[in-house]
């Protein structure tokens, strides 16, 4: 645990309900995964036998030049993408190849998602869909909590909108509210700062990052900033398919560093 991105939030925080306070702590473990995407003469091999340890209450962040695999190691990781090859344990279940509706009951329980253009109900407003979870869990609103996590994503004035009238950002902001207010054991974000002026983008990494240090979550994060990857606690590079690197404690200076050496371009 790094105090350096740490921000108190022990005055905001949120009285959790009865049922939250003995949930398990969750690792992903991925093992052997491939994902093969068409067949024959149009294949594309995304993940070429990736075995990765995403810890529990940690946080990872997924870089790696554009095509190499990013986004389809976090959907694997997530169940969002069934792998070609492979296991995928959350905890000590294995979600790889696992139904369909057995998986949407795990992801809706114990897994948030910031992806952009992802699975935001689009007859819902901002803010139903941010409290959605909770509802579904028959878990309490904490209305000051909610206050607090639309004010510091910057998003108390639009939470009312329909996704449709809100940017990509901003959706995907919303999506962050709601991972950060169902308190969901694992965070899935791709790119979550890509489309933000930098002062939000800071403040949304802040919120990542506290969501591990005081909410004991895990975050799994994709960009290909080196200042969003210097909040994460391990930067894993990902090239044609294969981790070719992993840096723990990573620093915007070290992440520069071992991209230039290692030749990497987006
Ligand atoms: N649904 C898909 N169908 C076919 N090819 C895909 C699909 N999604 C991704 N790919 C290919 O898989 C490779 C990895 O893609 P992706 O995981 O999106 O990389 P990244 O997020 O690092 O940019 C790329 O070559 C991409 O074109
Ligand atoms: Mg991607």
């Amino acid at each position: 645990m790094r105090k350096a991105h740490v921000v108190a939030l022990s005055n905001e925080k949120p009285r959790y309900g009865r049922n939250t306070d003995v949930r398990p702590r969750a690792a992903v473990r991925v093992k052997g995964l491939w994902k093969v995407y068409g067949q024959e003469s149009v294949k594309v091999t995304a993940l070429r036998d990736v075995t990765v340890d995403l810890p529990a209450g940690s946080f990872t962040a997924i870089m790696g030049p554009s095509g190499s695999g990013k986004t389809t190691l976090l959907q694997c990781a997530a169940g969002l993408a069934e792998p070609t090859r492979g296991s995928v344990m959350l905890e000590d279940t294995d979600i790889a190849g696992m139904a369909e509706r057995q998986l949407a009951l795990i992801r809706r329980e114990r897994m948030g998602f910031v992806f952009q253009g992802f699975n935001l109900l689009p007859a819902l407003t901002g803010r139903e869909n941010v409290v959605l979870p909770l509802l579904l869990a028959r878990r309490p609103v904490d209305a000051q909590w909610l206050e607090s996590v639309l004010r510091r994503t910057g998003m108390s004035e639009h939470i009312d909108r329909y996704p449709h009238q809100l940017s990509g950002g901003q959706q995907q902001r919303v999506a962050l509210c709601r991972a950060l207010m169902a308190r969901p054991e694992v965070i899935f974000a791709d790119e979550p700062t890509g489309a933000l002026d930098t002062r939000t983008g800071e403040e949304i990494l802040t919120l990542l990052r506290s969501a591990v240090d005081e909410l004991e979550q895990t975050v799994v994060m994709v960009t290909h900033e080196p200042t969003a990857a210097s909040y994460a606690d391990q930067a894993l590079f990902l090239r044609d398919g294969r981790i070719v690197g992993t840096m723990r404690q990573p620093t915007v200076p070290l992440i520069t560093e071992y991209l230039t050496r290692s030749g990497h371009t987006r």
